[in-house]
Formats: C-alpha cells, structure tokens, sequence
C-alpha cells in the first residue's frame, strides 16, 4: 500500500513520549487554528451537560481540554491519565498555574486497564487520542465499566475521510513536521496519526461491539482537520457535516449490538 493511501488504517499504537514532543504539544495550543479546534472540542463535551461529579481525560497529554473544562464547570472534579511521564508533569504544571484549586489529579496509567473502580465517573473524555490505542475495544470496554449508569462519554478523533482540503492539507505537512521531527524524534507526524484515524463506518462498528450505552458517531470537523466523535446521545447537540461524505450523521446513531461492521473495524485494527 502507498504511503499516501488513506484507504487502510496505519497503526501508531504509542505513548508520545519523547519529551520535546509534549514541550511541542504544549505550544501548539497556542496557535489561534489549532486553538479554535480545541475550544470546539470543550463545546462538545459541555454539551452533555454534565457539570457536576468526575470527570476523566483519557490520554490527556498537556491537560489543556480537561483544565478548560474544570475551568469552566467548577463543580467537577478532574483527572487527566496519559501514559507518558513527560506529559503528566507538563499537565501537573499547567493545571497549578490555573485556577482548579486542587480539583485535578494527573496520574501517569494506561487506558487499557484504568486504575478506577466501577461505575465511580459521571463523564469520560479523550481528545485525539485513540488513534494511539492499540486495543480500542477495550479501552471502550473500561470507559463502560468506570461510569456509573447515566453517565456520558465523549471521544473525538482525526477521521480518516478527510475533505480534499484536508488531504492537501495533511499532504502539506509531511516536508513540513513529518519529514524534519517524525526522523528526528523516531516519531510520525500529523500525517501519520491521520493514517491511523478511523473511519465513521470503522468507529460506529468499533462503538457497537463495545459494552458502552447507546452513542453516536458524528463528523465534528474544521476546515483543515477531519474529526470524527463517538459521544453519549444528546439530542440538543447540533452536529456539523463539513468535509465528509456522510450525509445525515444523525443516521450514524448506533445500537449497542454486534453488526456486520464490526468486521470492518476489526479488520481496520492494526
Ligand atoms: C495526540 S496526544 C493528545 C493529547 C491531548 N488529549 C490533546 O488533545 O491535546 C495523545 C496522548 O495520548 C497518550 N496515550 C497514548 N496511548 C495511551 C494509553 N494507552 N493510555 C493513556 N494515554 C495514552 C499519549 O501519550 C498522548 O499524550
């Protein structure tokens, strides 16, 4: 398969661990685009409404989505896990200079096995994360055992259908972050961790053989990032279609029984 094929998913099972790379993420935010991506991200989960309780950032990275959160809904008590030590601190530090008052835990773990006991979360998110898992369905299966009945889940993802846009654009950046940082630091780049997005048909499969309630898969994207999410039903949110080809992501709904697309996603698994 050619390197600039988006038609199979590429895996890139891992934590981000070099150091530079979580001084990077932690700078990036501050560019208005990516910016913007992010406060889009935070509107989405403060649409489920959920503005008391726990909540849990599934490979947090920096902590920047679930600060903003906690920032914003003062009730919630926060925990942000990621499995690179080097990101944990820089979440740690991020979230002092803020004003949490304590309400953030940041322990360094792996999502494949969560150091939590059933049914304690009101609300788990993760953001661009996923493509890292190298066992989706049962990180799916944990998020389901840690919330307790009720609760919402929010993940949002690079989907791997990008708009012609978004393809150029993610074309762009292999001479400009995955040629330069992806040798350097033995790591991809964004080009990379678009390969190993999902599609929407892959993730409504891979959420339909998971133990998690009822959800829907629905495009989330900007102009120049394909995204995708897998989110608790909340029928007040208003879901954009930009840039992919589904026509109604109201009709992604997906029931939590097996079905035919489970084998694509497990095929679409490295
Ligand atoms: C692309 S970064 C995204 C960080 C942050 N959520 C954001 O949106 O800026 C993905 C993060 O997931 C973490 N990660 C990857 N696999 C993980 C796992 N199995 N358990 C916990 N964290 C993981 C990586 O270390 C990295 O910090």
């Amino acid at each position: 398969m050619s390197y600039f094929s988006l038609a199979q998913r590429v895996s890139e099972a891992s934590a981000v661990d070099p150091k530079v790379l979580a001084g990077l993420y932690g700078l990036i935010v501050r560019v208005p685009l990516v910016g913007a991506v992010y406060r889009q991200m935070v509107d989405g989960v403060l649409q489920l409404g959920v503005t008391r309780g726990d909540i849990l950032d599934l490979g947090t990275g920096p902590g920047h989505v679930a600060i903003q959160i906690g920032q914003q809904r003062p009730h919630l008590r926060i925990v942000g896990l990621d499995l690179a030590a080097h990101m944990v601190r820089q979440a740690t530090r991020n979230a002092a200079r803020t004003s949490l008052d304590g309400r953030g835990l940041w322990p360094q773990a792996d999502a494949h096995h969560l150091p939590f006991g059933d049914g304690s979360l009101d609300l788990v998110i993760s953001t661009f994360a996923l493509h890292h898992w190298s066992e989706p369905l049962q990180i799916l299966n944990e998020i389901a055992r840690v919330l307790r009945p009720g609760g919402c889940y929010y993940i949002a993802d690079l989907c791997r259908q990008p708009s012609l846009a978004q393809r150029l654009f993610a074309y762009a950046s292999i001479p400009a972050i995955s040629l330069p940082f992806g040798s350097y630091l033995g790591y991809g780049g964004y080009y990379e961790s678009l390969r190993a997005g999902y599609t929407v048909a892959e993730a409504e499969a891979l959420l339909a053989r998971s133990n998690l309630p009822r959800g829907l898969v629905a495009p989330r994207s900007t102009w120049f990032v394909p995204i995708l999410t897998i989110s608790s039903q909340n029928p007040s949110e208003k879901v954009r279609s930009n840039g992919l080809s589904r026509p109604d992501p109201t009709e992604a709904a997906t029931k939590n029984q097996g079905s035919d697309q489970a084998q694509t996603a497990s095929q679409g698994r490295a």
